[in-house]
């Protein structure tokens, strides 16, 4: 518990009384000793007047001299709180960002960041935007920020555009300081090499000194949010290639089977629709949207003609796909999901015979679906039904084919007329 603060002691830091005993014992306890041993050795007479004035020199000397340590150690524990509380703040940075997978996510940590940092009272994220050579704010801090903003663009602008990195070769940010409106304002280069470039600027109300610990401590920040902006760049054309491959494969399935077109994406509608009324989370959601897109991927290695030959070629597909997906990094994990989409909930499915919850529950979300689709759509062969026939057929096949609890879902989901997908 930090000591109590008073206007009349002298001890309001912990190393105060430390100072004060290593002053009290190398400069009070030798004086008093000395001042005994003349008094006693040789005589009181020898401590007046020329010797006792020269004692309290030393007296008054000691304690200045401990009012000097004590002044020392305080900016010295002061230093190193400040320090220590950076620190702990760029750890916490680097945790956060290392967790971000999207680019709004590491504008808002680094934001937030370099505004306890430094104790700003605004803080922006400007970012760079080429085709239009101005800056555009991403992120904004602090209770007056947008109005600073509104009133000052030029002036911030400038400090962005002087801090902002000049080329993918430039490792070092740069720092910038100057004046916003009679405040201190500090802008801080991020983002060289990467796609969102730009500065941090952060705005004092007190003329700040530059401390060099906080411009190293602003350095590291503004690496970090550098590579975590890099990670985030790779993650969005991670996605994007995967989100066209599969647009692509989806086409080429389409066309495979041409009598059911779009099928896939149909699916996946549904299966989301699902998902979302069982409030699954965000990732899981999105493993479930490329399992549905990609459920019948195996039909692409079967021909046309055996396709045609009936059930023992067909059911190979759930197999083949699941082969054909797990041997791919960011797939592995939805290939049980394509496995298993045509195991019934009764164990009389097929590749494995799984019954019940041994089924994956996305496969049991894309088993009603595709079942719900295949029925409603047309076919070169039959008719679509009706969607009250299908649902009818799906109710009946409850506890049989599907999953009771997944039935239950997407029947409230038609009595709530929300299982209408674009076709
Ligand atoms: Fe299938």
């Amino acid at each position: 518990m930090p000591p109590k603060l008073s206007r009349f002691s002298i001890f309001s830091q912990p190393l105060d009384r430390a100072a004060f005993v290593a002053y009290f014992l190398g400069g009070v306890v030798p004086l008093v000793t000395l001042v005994l041993v003349i008094k006693r050795y040789a005589g009181a007479a020898l401590l007046r007047p020329g010797l006792g004035g020269l004692i309290l020199s030393l007296a008054l000397l000691s304690l200045a001299s401990f009012f000097v340590l004590q002044r020392t150690t305080r900016q010295s524990v002061g230093r190193a709180q400040r320090h220590s509380r950076r620190l702990a703040s760029l750890v916490d940075a680097s945790r956060s960002l290392a967790q971000t997978a999207d680019r709004d996510g590491v504008v808002a940590i680094a934001t937030r960041c370099a505004a306890a940092l430094t104790g700003a009272t605004a803080a922006y994220f400007l970012a760079f935007e080429k085709t239009r050579q101005g800056f555009s704010v991403l992120r904004s801090i602090g209770p007056e920020a947008e109005k600073l903003y509104s009133t000052h663009r030029e002036e911030i602008d400038e400090m962005a555009a002087l801090a902002l990195p000049e080329d993918s070769e430039q490792q070092e940010a740069e720092i910038v300081h100057g004046e916003i409106a009679t405040l201190s304002a500090s802008a801080i280069g991020v983002g060289a090499g990467v796609r969102t470039q730009g500065a941090l600027i952060l705005v004092r109300q007190a003329a700040a000194e530059h401390d060099p610990a906080e411009v190293g401590t602003l350095t590291a920040l503004a690496r970090l949010v550098t590579v975590a902006l890099g990670n985030s760049d790779l993650r969005s054309q991670q996605r994007n290639f995967f989100a066209h491959v599969t647009q692509l494969l989806v086409s080429t399935l389409d066309a495979h089977l041409d009598y059911q077109t779009d099928h896939s994406r149909r699916v996946a509608q549904l299966a989301n629709r699902i998902g979302r009324a069982m409030r699954l989370p965000e990732s899981q959601l999105r493993s479930l949207h490329f399992a549905a897109l990609l459920h019948d991927i195996g039909m692409l290695r079967i021909d046309r003609d055996s396709l045609r030959e009936g059930r023992t070629a067909v059911e190979k597909h759930p197999v083949i796909g699941f082969d054909m997906l797990r041997q791919i990094d960011l797939w592995r994990g939805i290939a049980p999901f394509v496995r298993h989409h045509h195991e019934h909930f009764d164990g009389n499915g097929y590749p494995d015979q799984l019954r019940g919850e041994a089924i994956p529950l996305e496969s049991r979300m894309i088993a009603v679906a595709e079942a719900f689709d295949s029925m409603t759509s047309a076919h070169s062969y039959r008719a679509a039904l009706p969607q009250s026939e299908a649902l009818s057929r799906i109710r009946q096949a409850s506890g049989k084919q599907f999953d009771p609890a997944v039935v239950e879902i997407f029947l409230d989901l038609a009595a709530r007329g929300e299982l209408d997908v674009n076709r």
